[in-house]
């Protein structure tokens, strides 16, 4: 199954590459939301071969979502191009994410940026890699030192929550990004290339592969109540054990004066 992921977000890897320097059909599909014929394609390229070696699994896509079958043992749970404002942009930070779920629990996670052709996997209980080499979350252990990313949600009123967090973290840690990838934060994580990593709203396709990463590196994947996250949970944080707990005590803190 990871050399089927691995194989897949590769093919989708190729499609969006090829695609970045030619004029693309761009659509809005919400308000703030943006898919191109690229998501489609790559989507295609995902979907097809993953339906040609598992025709027994169930697959959760993003642009084509259905809904969570919790009656099949193994869903695939599949982001084509996670970024897509980027792309569309052609700011060169996005990704293809592939994870999938054993009854639910996130237990297997591809993320490629094709860009730079970085591929992050991690299945559980076997380590989280980087391009074949094993991955750990850092070490830092103060807020002061540490380098924080998150993403909006297009929500007005999630934003504004946003907002207040970042009020509140962004004057006692290191500085603060927003990258555009949701998949990407938590991979960043496991490399240690952040500290932490939180998105106040989004979908199972985003953060699937991600978590497994991270929790796979020694980090913590969880909601903003610090339970483990799942593919239900809107709310994510992706930190460092050292760091974890101060980064979801300072989220806390603004969501309970809200
Ligand atoms: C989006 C990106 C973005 C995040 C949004 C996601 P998409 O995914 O991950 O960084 O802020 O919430 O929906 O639509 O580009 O696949
Ligand atoms: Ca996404
Ligand atoms: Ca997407």
């Amino acid at each position: 199954m990871l050399d089927t992921a691995i194989e897949a977000a590769r093919a989708a890897g190729q499609i969006i590459v090829e695609k970045y320097r030619q004029p693309i059909a761009v659509h809005t599909k919400g308000f703030r939301d943006l898919v191109t014929e690229v998501d489609i394609a790559a989507q295609q390229a995902i979907v097809d071969l993953i339906a040609a070696r598992f025709p027994s699994h169930a697959i959760l896509a993003e642009e084509d979502p259905g809904k969570l079958d919790d009656e099949r043992e193994y869903t695939w749970v599949v982001d084509p191009l996670d970024g897509t404002t980027n792309y569309a942009f052609r700011l060169p930070i996005f990704s293809v994410s592939i994870g999938l779920a054993h009854r639910g629990e996130p237990v297997l996670g591809v993320v490629y940026d094709p860009m730079r052709d970085h591929l992050f996997c991690a299945q559980a209980g076997q380590g989280a890699f980087l391009n074949g080499t094993p991955l750990r979350v850092a070490e830092r252990e103060e807020l002061i030192g540490t380098l924080v990313a998150f993403d909006w949600a297009r929500d007005p009123r999630i934003r504004e929550a946003v907002l207040r967090i970042l009020n509140h973290v962004a004057p006692q840690v290191g500085t603060v990004r927003a990258l555009g990838s949701a998949a990407l934060g938590p991979c960043y994580v496991a490399a240690g290339w952040l500290d932490a990593y939180f998105h106040a709203r989004l979908s199972p396709w985003d953060a699937a592969a991600g978590a497994v990463i991270v929790r796979e590196a020694g980090g913590q994947a969880t909601d903003f109540a610090g339970q483990p996250w799942s593919l239900t949970s809107p709310r994510f944080l992706a930190a460092s054990s050292a760091l974890h707990p101060g980064m979801l005590a300072l989220i806390r803190e603004v969501l309970t004066q809200s």
